[in-house]
């Protein structure tokens, strides 16, 4: 067990398991996108970690770029999305593969996806590497997903409580 900002969490996903996902994700995206030159579209800061993981392991010329979004105060959902940076003109006419840590509500998602759509791209797809299937309350096709969990507070892997926990190579769960 773990303590951040004074509360508990326990080992929940290990690494290991996280590098497997990310392989088999990069395996479908290498096929999926095959001859293609698809644009890996990172949703700051939470995907960081995922989105380079990903990259390394992805056997096809990608471009990288990163938007930002935030929803999220403490351990829940303010609901309200605001964009802290916006999406590159680069990507009009371009494969948009949007990248996230994970999936809540869905309502960041929502946004982002419009945002992108709003440039222009040829195709957009959804990688994340959590969902949490019972917080959903937008409708969203993720293509590529590692895992689907329980609907609690998660860290580690690029997610972050409050700022700390980003860094962790493994994935934590609020113990209640
Ligand atoms: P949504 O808009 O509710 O789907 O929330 C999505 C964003 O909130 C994610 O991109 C994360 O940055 C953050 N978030 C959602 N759930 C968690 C969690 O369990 N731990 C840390 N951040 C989370
Ligand atoms: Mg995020």
């Amino acid at each position: 067990m773990i303590f951040i900002h004074n509360r508990p969490f326990i080992p929940y996903i290990e690494a290991n398991a996280i590098q497997e996902a990310v392989l088999r994700i990069a395996s479908q995206i290498s096929k999926d996108y095959a001859d293609e030159a698809p644009v890996l579209l990172g949703v700051l800061n939470g995907a960081f970690m995922f989105l380079s993981d990903l990259a390394k392991k992805i056997d096809l010329p990608v471009d990288i770029s990163f938007m930002k979004v935030a929803s999220y105060s403490g351990v829940s959902s303010t609901g309200q999305v605001k964009m802290h940076l916006g999406v590159s003109d680069e990507i009009r006419d371009r494969h948009v593969i949007i990248v996230e840590d994970i999936v809540d509500t869905g309502r960041s998602m929502a946004v982002v996806q419009n945002l992108v759509q709003e440039k222009k791209p040829k195709s957009i797809a959804v990688a994340a590497l959590l969902h949490k299937p019972d917080a959903l309350v937008e409708e969203l096709d993720i293509k590529y997903l590692g895992f689907s969990i329980a609907d609690k507070f998660v860290v580690g892997y690029g997610l972050d409580f409050d700022g700390i926990g980003r860094n962790l190579p493994e994935i934590f769960q609020l113990k209640d």
